[in-house]
């Protein structure tokens, strides 16, 4: 068992986000035992992304920007990270491979950011920093698309 992270309060709203994201791994890997049809596992997949993934990715990115001061390398990382989970989103078809491969590529984006670029930024912030993450970032709402929920 991996040590529990402790994320410092002004992150968290990025934190129950992820959490959201990991549950569209869930609902993949769901999808695939339960022998789901492909097209409606792939269908969901893209709608997420447009629904919430896109936005939390900007939100993201436009946020930590405004916070890491001056470590722009951390930015970057996260970009190619969000940029890895997009191609793969592009590149996605019915088979299951490919959505055994997206589903991986889903799960460790979360983890890198939480397990690495977190905790290296929290370990940094100053004071303003913590300011104005309290006074911008507030948890994306989800709604959930409920016309198909395969997994249950
Ligand atoms: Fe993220």
């Amino acid at each position: 068992m991996s040590r529990p992270l402790k994320r410092h309060p002004a992150l968290q709203p990025f934190s129950r986000e992820h959490h959201q994201i990991l549950l569209l791994g869930f609902k993949i890997r769901q999808g695939l035992k339960k022998e789901i049809e492909p097209e409606r596992i792939v269908n969901y997949c893209l709608w997420f992304y447009k629904a919430y993934l896109k936005v939390h990715f900007e939100k993201e990115v436009q946020i930590l920007s405004k916070v890491v001061s001056g470590n722009s390398d951390l930015i970057a990382r996260l970009a190619a990270n969000h940029q890895k989970v997009k191609g793969s989103l592009k590149t996605l078809t019915t088979s299951e491979n490919s959505l055994k491969q997206f589903e991986k590529v889903i799960v460790s984006h979360v983890r890198l950011e939480e397990r690495i670029l977190f905790e290296e930024l929290q370990s940094k912030l100053t004071p303003d920093a913590i300011q104005y993450l309290e006074s911008t970032l507030k948890e994306q709402n989800f709604r959930e698309h409920l016309q198909d929920v395969f997994w249950h």
